[in-house]
């Protein structure tokens, strides 16, 4: 088969790796890809929303599986853009159709699904311009700490938790009144703060069956001990030992069966992988978020521990007989460690060049590039996340001071990764 991937992160580089395996792969690009994946396939400089420059690309080069790493282009369409169109409709795409991935583009969408389906979650309220007053009230009889969610897609930066109700009238002002968030904010959900640990768990289906992958949990904080800024994700492990037999069948029972089921009822076509940000609050799951696409650096833990052909499971996502996969997985620990950009998830700088790369092999970890790119012969950094180092080992701990390991021997300047990513996990 000839395979794009669409995409450029860590996220992309993980399915390139996994997919380029495939014995079903013949031919794998990346659009726009980066310095990583240029590995395992060829990049083709083609931007992810760029619906007529793939469409091309795919017509051009045969491709018959596409697979989408980003939310952006699933949000605007790209499922549907590809099926209705005749010349293309021949071509596997994986992922939502534009109104299943409203679980990930409208919070508002998703708190309204998982109320309608009974499926466990914060309560919640949603505001415009329209009840802006309302809105206040509420706001101010709300207990603290409480959750502010403009509605649409912010680059991971739409969620605000205010320890007290001023802080939270201010926020709310900015994203109605001030439009923070642009038209992603016009609309807020406001909804109470759950205390309990978080768990990152993707679901795989066809539109009827679905298959669990292994679950991960991420570091999203910048700082050890989870302290600081909130980023895209610093580091993320799998198995996540919290996430015990009985609890995964809770959350199968409470949360998965039914997302599947209301899909259905509600005729949302949906053939890719569901990512479902669980909290756990009392040994019960509830739902935290829906996101319509992998996880990113959830991705790198958990196709490393996935024994199964990728293309044969896409395939089966494609043809509706996932009922016919079973999900075999590598009984040890993965951690992924990921390297960032001086200055981030605040400015920082591109272009500098990452030494070490070349010679630097160490069995069972896997350096998978982020914000990479290549420049003059020389690999450089090109984003914020720029290495997400994967190791596999008997526990987390190894697993995680194997990528430590391996960042060591790596180089760019102004480079800086968390060394205690799987910390709470620490039995010694
Ligand atoms: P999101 O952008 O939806 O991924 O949310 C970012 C983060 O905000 C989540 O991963 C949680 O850590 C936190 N969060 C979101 N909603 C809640 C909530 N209702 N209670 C507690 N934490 C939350
Ligand atoms: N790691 C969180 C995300 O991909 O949204």
């Amino acid at each position: 088969m000839n395979i794009l991937i669409i995409g450029s992160g860590g996220r992309e580089h993980a399915l390139a790796w996994k997919m380029k395996q495939s014995p079903l792969c013949t031919n794998l690009t990346i659009a726009p890809g980066n310095a990583g994946t240029e590995l395992v396939g060829n990049n083709v400089d083609i931007q992810p929303n760029d619906f007529v420059g793939l469409a091309n690309f795919c017509l051009q080069n045969d491709v018959n599986m596409v697979v989408v790493g980003p939310e952006e282009p699933l949000v605007n369409g790209i499922y549907d853009y590809f099926t209705s169109n005749t010349t293309l409709a021949h071509i596997q795409i994986i992922g939502p159709s534009k109104d299943a991935a409203q679980l990930e583009g409208s919070k508002a969408f998703a708190k309204n699904f998982l109320i309608r389906n009974n499926i466990p979650t914060a309560a919640y309220k949603e505001f415009t311009i329209v009840n802006y007053a309302e809105g206040i009230a509420y706001i101010k009889t709300h207990t603290l700490p409480i959750v502010l969610k403009a509605d649409g897609l912010a680059a991971g930066k739409g969620v605000v938790i205010c320890t007290n109700h001023i802080e939270a009238l201010a926020e709310f002002e900015l994203m109605i009144q001030q439009s923070k968030f642009g038209d992603a904010g016009k609309k807020v959900v406001i909804e109470e703060f759950l205390t309990g640990i978080e768990l990152s768990i993707f679901v795989l289906t066809d539109g009827k069956n679905f298959l669990l992958l292994p679950e991960a949990k991420d570091y999203k904080r910048i700082g050890e001990s989870d302290k600081g800024a909130n980023t895209g994700g610093m580091g993320a492990i799998s198995p996540v030992p919290f996430a015990t037999d009985a609890f995964m069948k809770k959350i199968v029972d409470k949360v998965v069966q039914p997302t599947i089921n209301g899909l259905q009822k509600a005729q949302l076509t949906y053939k890719g992988v569901i990512f479902i940000g669980i909290i756990k609050v009392h040994d019960e799951p509830y739902v935290i978020e829906y996101n319509c696409r992998f996880g990113d650096p959830e991705t790198e833990v958990i196709l490393p521990r996935v024994e199964n052909d990728l293309v044969e499971i896409f395939n089966a996502i494609s043809t509706g007989t996932l009922h016919t996969i079973t999900i075999n997985t590598n009984p040890l620990a993965a951690a992924t460690v990921v390297a960032v950009s001086g200055g981030y998830p605040n400015e920082f700088q591109k272009g500098k060049v990452i030494d070490g790369l070349l010679g630097n092999d160490l069995e069972g970890t896997i350096v998978f590039h982020a914000g990479t790119a290549h420049k003059n012969g020389q690999v450089v950094t090109n984003g914020g996340r720029v290495l997400a180092v994967t190791s596999l080992c008997d526990d987390i701990i190894g697993a995680a001071q194997q990528s430590n390991y391996m960042l060591e021997q790596l180089f760019f300047d102004e480079m800086y990764y968390r060394t205690d990513i799987g910390f709470e996990f620490n039995e010694a």
